[in-house]
């Protein structure tokens, strides 16, 4: 069974931000909507590009490598149907951003 992991502290992200943690040896791309914390997969699903280091906007990530958007809350392409990055869940502990790896 998969286990929390800490990742971040909820200061180190602000609203509207994402930013690429380590979480156990994965890459993680990690997303702050309006002070609620998100995780996908930091692998794009078109040809790898680091999500963690797209443009956020709203709920929607788009890959900096070519534009692919993702919603941030399910890790889906908003353009591509059927093609998806995986979400992770996301707790937070006082102000520690956990992440299940
Ligand atoms: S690698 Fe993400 S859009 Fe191409």
């Amino acid at each position: 069974m998969s286990d929390f992991t800490s990742v971040a502290k909820t200061s180190d992200l602000a609203p509207g931000e994402c930013m690429t943690v380590d979480a156990g040896g994965t890459s993680i791309a990690l997303f702050n909507v309006d002070g609620t914390f998100y995780a996908l997969d930091n692998t794009c699903a078109h040809k790898g590009g680091p999500l963690g280091d797209g443009f956020c906007e709203g709920h929607i990530v788009k890959c900096p490598w070519h534009g692919w958007p993702y919603d941030i809350t399910t890790g889906e392409c908003t353009r591509h149907e059927g093609e998806k990055v995986h979400a992770r869940e996301v707790q937070v502990v006082g102000d520690d951003v956990q992440v299940r790896v």
